[in-house]
């Protein structure tokens, strides 16, 4: 017999508050019942999911597809990196490790924010994850009651309301305009703080729109007085004046980040935080819970990315640079504009307003029309409708024909 037994939250387990779910006897097959629970019922399919799927269909047919839709860089990770990884394992790294991370590691973090920013920060507040999702998981189920609220941008990355549902929290939209750059601004924040409001995410460089905070930006920001959590995970990749972490501006800022992006490490799943001191221990017990410890020989390829991978890293950045011109001048070129030169990341959000306000039908047009796959902007939220999501992982020359493809069908709409 397969039973599932379920109990309300916060009361005592009586007999009558059990509810039990049972196949009955010779019947084990049969398909059970199964709703999402009320929690996270509101998580979205990642509609960029469905388009990169329906281009492999196209791919496998014989298309040719150019992908602009995939937020990942296509450069494979630094060979120093691999090596070290490579190396790790062959002396037998292929244990757990404690919770929060190696030393090594954690102190290496902070000695990368020391040297990039000149922020002190104590190898004992960074905590090791196994990616930037992971990180920020934790963190919104360290911080929230059920109820409470976070304020994110809109447009913003898709899967910020997924991280805040799934601790039980309620996000919070404020928009952010395309004539402005999408940079947040600190009196649309106040305008939606509440006796329930727990915090504020910010990213900079932002997906999906590439743009950047400035420093003044981060001050306005940081002097609301919320708790300020800062996904720096683009960081590295900018193309005007350096970045600045919130923690810059306040020692009290939640600071994620992780290498996937600046290093070309997506599939090696490895973040991490940098909190005030009197969460670690909650962060290490999620952690211990959750996860046991982020991977050893992945950590070990993460130590040699800071150590030796920048060189690496900033070659590729150099080239992003060169493919963001590309891109900004071909947009201008076929009637898809984007309002503020984007400088950080490696995303160009461009309105394509003139050509409907169904950014995901217009996205599957373009795709079945031209072979060129672009993120649709609803993906991000409502402020994102009626955008498109244009990525420069991919080479100058595939960008180059891909928005001939789009432009020559754009003008026959
Ligand atoms: C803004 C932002 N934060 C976090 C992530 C997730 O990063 P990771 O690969 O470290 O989980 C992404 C991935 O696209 C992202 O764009």
């Amino acid at each position: 017999m397969h039973i599932i037994i379920t109990y309300k939250e916060g009361q005592p387990r009586k007999k009558k508050d059990f509810r039990c779910i049972f196949n009955p006897p010779g019947d084990i097959n049969r398909p059970m019942k199964y709703t999402p629970p009320e929690r996270i019922r509101d998580i979205k399919p990642f509609l960029v999911m469905d388009i990169l799927e329906r281009a492999r269909q196209l791919e496998a047919a014989g298309r040719d597809v150019i992908h602009l839709e995939v937020g990942e860089p296509d450069f494979d990770t630094p060979g120093v990196i691999v090596r070290a990884a490579q190396q790790a394992l062959a002396d037998g790294h292929t244990h757990y490790t404690t919770a929060l991370g190696i030393p090594e590691l954690r102190e290496a973090i902070a000695d990368h924010y020391h040297r990039r920013y000149g922020v002190s920060i104590a190898p004992s507040r960074v905590v090791v994850t196994s990616g930037t999702s992971p990180a920020m998981l934790m963190l919104f189920a360290a911080l929230l009651e059920a109820g409470d609220e976070v304020i994110i941008s809109d447009p913003h990355y898709a899967c910020y309301p997924s991280f805040i549902l799934s601790a039980g929290g309620v996000p919070i939209l404020a928009p952010t305009g395309a004539e402005e750059g999408f940079v947040l601004q600190a009196d649309k924040v106040r305008e939606r703080i509440t006796p329930r409001t727990r915090g504020l995410l910010v990213n900079s460089p932002s997906n999906p729109t590439g743009s950047r905070l400035q420093k003044a930006e981060i001050e306005a920001l940081t002097a609301l007085g919320l708790p300020l959590i800062s996904d720096e995970i683009y960081h590295g990749l900018s193309y005007g004046a350096r970045d600045h972490t919130a923690l810059e501006f306040s020692d009290e800022a939640f600071v994620v980040n992780g290498f996937s992006k600046y290093f070309a490490m997506t599939g090696w799943r490895l973040g991490y935080m940098i909190v005030p001191g009197r969460y670690v221990r909650t962060l290490e017990i999620l952690q211990q819970n959750y996860f046991i410890s982020p991977n050893p020989f992945v950590q070990l390829g993460g130590l040699a990315a800071l150590r030796e991978g920048i060189p690496d890293a900033e070659k590729m950045r150099e080239i992003y640079d060169e493919r963001r011109k590309v891109m900004i001048r071909g947009l201008k070129k076929i009637g898809l504009p984007v309002h503020r030169e984007p400088d950080g990341a490696f995303y160009a959000l461009a309105d394509a307003h003139p050509f409907g306000e169904d950014s995901l039908r217009l996205a599957r047009e373009i795709l079945e029309a031209t072979g060129v796959a672009l993120a649709p902007g609803a993906d991000f939220g409502p402020g994102g409708e009626g955008f498109l999501r244009f990525s420069y992982c991919n080479s100058a020359e595939n960008i180059e024909t891909a928005l001939t493809r789009v432009g020559q069908y754009l003008s026959g709409k």
